[in-house]
């Protein structure tokens, strides 16, 4: 197993030293490279990912992010120059970002339902695509664009996975979230896409729900949801919602998936660099630790990935919620389990 491994800023590399604690437990034979790409190398080099990096990159079986953003850096410069351009040239069309309510972990819903959803984010369109611009600038008539792009190639292509998870899954229940009211011409796109492939998956049900109400039903009625297909944007919106309400930022896991596997998959945590906190030793590398668990599933390890959930699920009925410990005694803790091969459930 060939894993790129590019922690990051911030909290990423505080994060990923204790997921790669983790992987050493059940792959220990894993090669891992190492890439510093980030706010660092930006500031000694100007550069934020290098063509030769990114024909090493090609050649992993997955890469492992931890998170890139830098207060020192404008807003924008690694998000969209390091980032995105990954998921970009690597054709992650499917993000697909879990939310579970697990066992023990205190939701800040006063009476939380059983909550476990999947939301499956396009990843390469979407008002992401870079499709805009400043005219006029710096005159009282400036205008910027930010142009969304839809294509029936990529909405299909994300459509039919999500289809293709909910049939997997016990409730099979599919729900296109959107905002066909104001965003007409994507809107009727991304509906008559998903009543077409419905019509090949007669054995799951489908609802509609604008995005300003899926966010009143998320923290209302978070049951309702299996498997959540949207747009890029909502998509990030809607997965840090679905966080918190399942626990928190520190427990959120992502696959920005090229589900083709024409190129390599990049799994990392939903949350960011958290400048807040980094440093501190105090962020929670659960959801870098989950997103280990994602990479061994896409790359068929699953005995190896129900290992690490298993243990995840088992520190997080016992842990001390108030003081769940430093980032390292978690990956400690982690590890142990995984070593020891706790079950659950
Ligand atoms: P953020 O996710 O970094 O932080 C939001 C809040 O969540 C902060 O209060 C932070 O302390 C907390 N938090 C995040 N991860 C945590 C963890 N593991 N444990 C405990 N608390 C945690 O979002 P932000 O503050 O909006 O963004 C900070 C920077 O990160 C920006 O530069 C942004 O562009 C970037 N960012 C990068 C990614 C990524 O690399 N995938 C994702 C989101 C944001
Ligand atoms: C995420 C982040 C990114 C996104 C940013 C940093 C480009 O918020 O992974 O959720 O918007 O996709
Ligand atoms: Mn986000």
């Amino acid at each position: 197993m060939r894993l790129a491994v590019i922690p990051g800023d911030g909290i990423g590399p505080e994060v990923i030293a204790e997921a790669l604690k983790v992987l050493g437990e059940v792959v220990p034979a894993a090669e891992i490279t190492r890439y510093d790409l980030g706010a660092a190398r930006w500031h000694a080099t100007g550069e934020l990912l290098p063509e030769s990096v990114l024909g090493e990159l090609r050649q992993h079986d997955a890469i492992l992010l931890g998170a890139v953003g830098d207060p020192s850096v404008p807003s924008g410069i690694l998000e969209r120059g390091l980032l995105l351009r990954l998921r970009f040239e690597l054709d992650h069309h499917v993000n697909l970002r879990p939310a579970r309510l697990y066992p023990g972990v205190r939701s800040p819903l006063a009476d939380p339902p059983e909550i476990d959803m999947v939301v499956v984010r396009e990843g390469t369109e979407g008002p992401y695509a870079g499709n805009g611009g400043l005219l006029r600038k710096d005159t009282p008539h400036e205008i910027a664009t930010e142009v969304s792009i839809n294509t029936s190639f990529g909405v299909e292509r994300v459509v039919r996975d999500a289809f293709a998870r909910a049939a997997n899954r016990p409730r099979r229940h599919l729900t296109l979230v959107h905002k066909t009211n104001v965003l007409t011409h994507a809107g009727s796109l991304w509906s008559r896409v998903v009543e077409e492939v419905s019509l090949q998956h007669p054995d799951v049900t489908v609802a509609y729900q604008h995005v300003d109400a899926a966010t009143i039903h998320l923290v209302t009625d978070p049951g309702r949801y299996d498997v959540i297909v949207t747009d890029n944007l909502f998509g990030d919106i809607l997965t840090d919602l679905a966080a918190a309400v399942t626990g928190g930022i520190g427990l959120a896991a992502s696959g920005n998936m090229d589900v083709t596997r024409r190129n390599p998959s990049m799994f990392e945590p939903v949350h960011g660099s958290a400048p807040d906190i980094a440093g501190q030793g105090i962020a929670d590398p659960t959801a870098a630790v989950l997103s280990v668990a994602l990479l061994l599933d896409h790359l068929g390890e699953h005995e190896s990935a129900r290992r690490i959930e298993a243990s995840v699920a088992f520190d997080l009925a016992t842990r001390d919620h108030q003081s769940p410990g430093a980032t390292y005694a978690i990956g400690d803790r982690l590890a142990a389990l995984v070593s020891s091969n706790v079950r659950t459930g």
